[in-house]
């Protein structure tokens, strides 16, 4: 609410750059260039395409237009279509807020290597040490300090706060409007630069070039079951990256104007993150391989997924390209840093948003709430690996334990996110009826082409397929059946 008002995006750009933005984010710049090179590259980057336009492209449109046909965020979205479904949106609420502190605690992690690369970059003074080669204690002593990692977070914190609350048009999309252009000509400029780099070729054919080992047992026959696992892992990233089944597009899917095209909204969404995604293989996976070969790694440890690719090896990729070094560093982590914003934005806003509706209450008063709430969960992320490092979390009895932020971590993308996506589903499909989605979608006048396919989707095969993704999630957290995912 503002002003007693439900707020609206200016217009369809605004909207799409919104939504893009959102999407666009860490999952595109550390975990899809990882997937890509450990599943075969090409093979699993066509599987990746085909399972954004079917599967994602229904997940998302069904989010936005009951977000658009409720004018509700997600807390109260669902239980206004049907009492007894409720719950959905309370799961569905749950998740952005156990999301945003630990979210913005990594978004912390980043502010404080930018600045580590900006003091470099002007100054000359070598503060991550002997060329970055001990970047693995860097990491691990600031991760570990009693106070930093929480203080750069509640910077983190505050920074979207202060967007939140001033307002969708003026807050959310402003900054967009800033740090998207941004973030788009960085990483064009990066990626280009290292494309051109001699002897980038064979870690790009590493990349794009598919690889049937990943899909070919030790017997060197063909693997359904390999197959399967490439399939899951297209899948987890595709949801992860879309920002489904999180809230956001439900929230700002309540502030989209009647007269604008889901269908093409989701389509243009849909063509920014996934560029995104494969220039951050670009920006990533050559040097890293490059680098791998010259110190004798194997590629495949190099490459590693999360933290340990963009805080460990990636400075000591940038300490071997010379003088260019810490500016391609420096640019790489603002470009790292508004990627995280824009995400952490939408996910906070999430949680104001559901408050607003939920207790009707204006926007500066669920801002203030939401970021004291926000602060204190992001505390336990902050410092799980350093004060509070010895405290295990375990979700099965014998699962070894996990540290607070693997556990948020977990709960919310491998448990949590399918299991609302599988209620969604069986909601849209079977208690209100795709009819509901697609006369949302054709309210402004337009008609929605992909009818057909969205019906058989949303019924049958999402949540077939949200169902093999909770349980092989599952079995990856308790070791079983060699996932690597
Ligand atoms: N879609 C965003 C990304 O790819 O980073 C945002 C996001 C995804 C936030 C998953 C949180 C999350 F668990």
């Amino acid at each position: 609410m503002e002003n007693g008002k439900r707020a609206s995006w200016s217009g369809q750009l605004a909207f799409v750059i919104a939504a893009a933005a959102s999407a666009i984010g860490l999952g595109n710049l550390w975990r899809f260039p990882y997937l890509a090179a450990q599943y075969g590259g090409g093979i699993f980057i066509a599987i990746y395409l085909v399972l954004v336009v079917t599967l994602g492209f229904t997940l998302m449109v069904t989010e936005i237009a009951v977000g658009r046909k409720t004018q509700q965020a997600p807390l109260t979205a669902y239980s206004l279509l049907h009492r007894k479904w409720g719950f959905v949106g309370f799961l569905g609420t749950i998740i952005p807020v156990l999301i945003t502190p630990y979210y913005c605690v990594i978004g912390g992690w980043v502010l404080y290597y930018l600045k580590a690369y900006a003091q470099i970059a002007f100054t000359g003074v070598d503060v991550l040490g002997e060329g970055a080669a001990n970047s693995g204690a860097f990491f691990s002593s600031f991760i570990s300090a009693p106070f930093a990692p929480f203080g750069y977070g509640l910077v983190f914190i505050l920074a979207c706060a202060a967007v939140i609350v001033l307002g969708v048009k003026n807050g959310i999309e402003k900054s967009n409007m800033i740090m998207m252009p941004v973030l788009f000509v960085m990483a064009i400029a990066i990626s280009l630069y290292v494309v051109f780099l001699p002897g980038s070729g064979d870690g790009l054919k590493y990349y794009l070039v598919p690889n049937l080992d990943c899909v070919t047992g030790p017997d060197g026959r063909f693997s359904i079951a390999l197959l399967g696992k490439t399939i899951l892992g297209a899948m987890g990233q595709m949801f992860y990256s879309l920002s489904l089944a999180m809230g956001i597009m439900i929230t700002y899917g309540s502030y989209m104007k009647k007269t604008d095209s889901i269908e093409k909204c989701v389509r243009r969404i849909e063509v920014f993150d996934t560029l995104i995604a494969l220039i951050a293989g670009l920006m990533i996976i050559p040097v890293v391989y490059m680098f791998a070969v010259k110190t004798g790694t194997d590629v495949h440890d190099a490459m590693n997924a999360g933290p340990g690719l963009m805080f460990i090896t990636l400075p000591k990729v940038f300490a071997t390209l010379g003088a260019v070094g810490p500016w391609i560093g420096m640019g790489f982590f603002l470009l790292v840093a508004f990627a995280a914003a824009t995400s952490a934005i939408s996910l906070f806003e999430a949680c104001v948003a559901s408050a607003c509706d939920m207790l009707k209450i204006e926007r500066k008063a669920a801002t203030f709430f939401t970021t004291a709430l926000i602060m204190f969960l992001s505390v336990f992320s902050a410092l799980g690996y350093g004060a509070w490092g010895h405290v295990k979390l375990h979700v099965f009895p014998n699962d070894g334990g996990m540290q607070f932020l693997d556990f948020f971590d977990f709960i919310t993308n491998s448990v949590l996110m399918p299991v609302v996506a599988i209620a969604t589903c069986i909601f849209v499909g079977w208690v209100m009826g795709p009819r509901a989605v697609i006369d949302e979608c054709e309210a402004g006048g337009c008609k929605m082409k992909a009818k057909g396919v969205y019906t058989v989707m949303v019924k049958y095969l999402a949540p077939a397929l949200m169902v093999a993704l909770l349980i092989s999630e599952v079995c990856r957290a308790l070791g079983i059946g060699g996932w690597k995912i």
